[in-house]
């Protein structure tokens, strides 16, 4: 199969193709969310959140405005603020990061693991100070940290845990769910994540009441419903029910997204084996479930390969091109011994694996990178 120069084959996703099965029953929600109202914050927005708990084995959670808004309010209602540090990886979307430095707080990055990807433990341990409030265990690419280490050394230091479940919502690592590590988790409802919205949306998941309720307050500007006043300085980041509507239905939709993401990612790990010139990912550790959320493969000669993919009309992404340690915004972090995290950066190729991609364009990724050499 060739392409005429420029064309896209196999789109990195497919938005527009999200729904061409089942557009009816889609469209159908849409009808229900208008008769049924509110538009924020209704019925269907707490059967979300109920689900969500309960899928994940929380008690309490909220449906708020994106990711990044149940990290900044994550933040918030377990008070962090001004001169504390907080550690965070190294290698992940920007928003793990940048909540810290909005509430006025210091990133303190760590460096990862080079074949998980994930943050690294034992970084993390050497980077607490007597600063340090809080950690932010990313699940990066769909997989989930170990929970134990991680909850044991927070409480061993006496640190307030928070989990970035932003990309791991439905992976499992050691018989847990991402989205129930530590104090808090923040999860992400994006149109392009495993579990995606029409719009953004997140999920503030917690087992302690003061922080639901914090978080509860502080997301509907600082109002407190039960006590009728505006208790606090908060911001508007609420779900409305269209968006809740569409994320219940993706909930019932998950284990066949999976299973096609799963198709796809096993496609890919047996037709590149033998490649010389990759490295590809860990997908299927002991103990762990990824949700399959990205394919990330690596190589030193990373633009030969785009450029060579690209040509063949086959869209890659780079996830992560810098190491937040390296962005201009986070000039007052602070970070340690960090290469892997910058080698990561400098090496790593996202392939197509949404629900959408054909056998036929698996194949053809395939065919395509095995003719590829540096
Ligand atoms: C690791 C990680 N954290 C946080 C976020 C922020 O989520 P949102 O885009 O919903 O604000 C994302 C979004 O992609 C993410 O990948």
């Amino acid at each position: 199969m060739s392409t005429p120069s420029g064309s896209v084959t196999v789109p990195f996703t497919d938005q527009g193709q999200r729904f061409a099965d089942d557009r009816e029953a889609v469209l159908q929600l849409v009808s229900n969310a208008l008769t049924e109202g509110p538009e924020l914050d209704g019925p269907v927005v707490r059967r979300l959140e109920q689900r969500c708990a309960g899928m994940v084995g929380r008690r309490y959670a909220r449906a708020v405005g994106s990711g990044t808004d149940a990290l900044t309010l994550a933040l918030r209602a377990a008070r962090v603020g001004p001169a504390d540090e907080v550690i965070v990886t190294n290698f992940s979307f920007v928003a793990s990061a940048a909540p810290i430095s909005v509430v006025g707080a210091i990133p303190v990055f760590v460096d990862i693991d080079p074949y998980s990807y994930l943050m690294d433990l034992d970084s993390v341990s050497s980077a607490i100070t007597n600063r340090t409030r809080a950690i932010i265990a990313v699940g990066i690419f769909g997989r989930a940290l170990p929970p134990k280490p991680f909850e044991d050394l927070a409480s061993e230091r006496g640190l307030t845990l928070i989990e970035d479940a932003a990309q791991a919502l439905g992976a499992v690592r050691d018989g847990r769910l991402a989205g129930s590590l530590g104090q808090i988790s923040a999860v992400s409802f994006d149109p392009l994540k495993v579990v995606g919205g029409i719009t953004t949306g997140g999920m503030v998941l917690t087992d302690d009441p003061a922080i639901h309720e914090r978080v509860r307050v502080l997301s509907s500007q600082g109002f407190n419903s039960c006590t009728g006043k505006f208790e606090l300085l908060g911001c508007n980041s609420r779900m409305s029910t269209l968006n809740a509507a569409v994320l219940n239905y993706e909930l019932d939709r998950y284990a066949q997204a999976f299973a096609q993401r799963r198709h796809a990612a096993d496609t890919y790990l047996s037709g590149l084996a033998e490649h010389r010139y990759l490295r590809l990912p860990q997908c299927w550790a002991q103990h762990e479930i990824g949700n399959l959320h990205k394919f990330v493969i690596a190589t030193e000669a990373r633009g030969s390969l785009q450029r060579h993919l690209a040509k063949d009309g086959i869209e890659t992404k780079i996830h992560y091109s810098t190491a937040l340690s390296d962005l201009p915004i986070f000039c007052g972090s602070r970070s340690d011994a960090v290469h892997r995290s910058q080698i990561a950066a400098r090496t790593v190729l996202s392939l197509p694996i949404h629900p959408q991609v054909s056998e036929q364009d698996l194949q053809y990724v395939v065919a395509s990178i095995n003719r590829w050499a540096p």
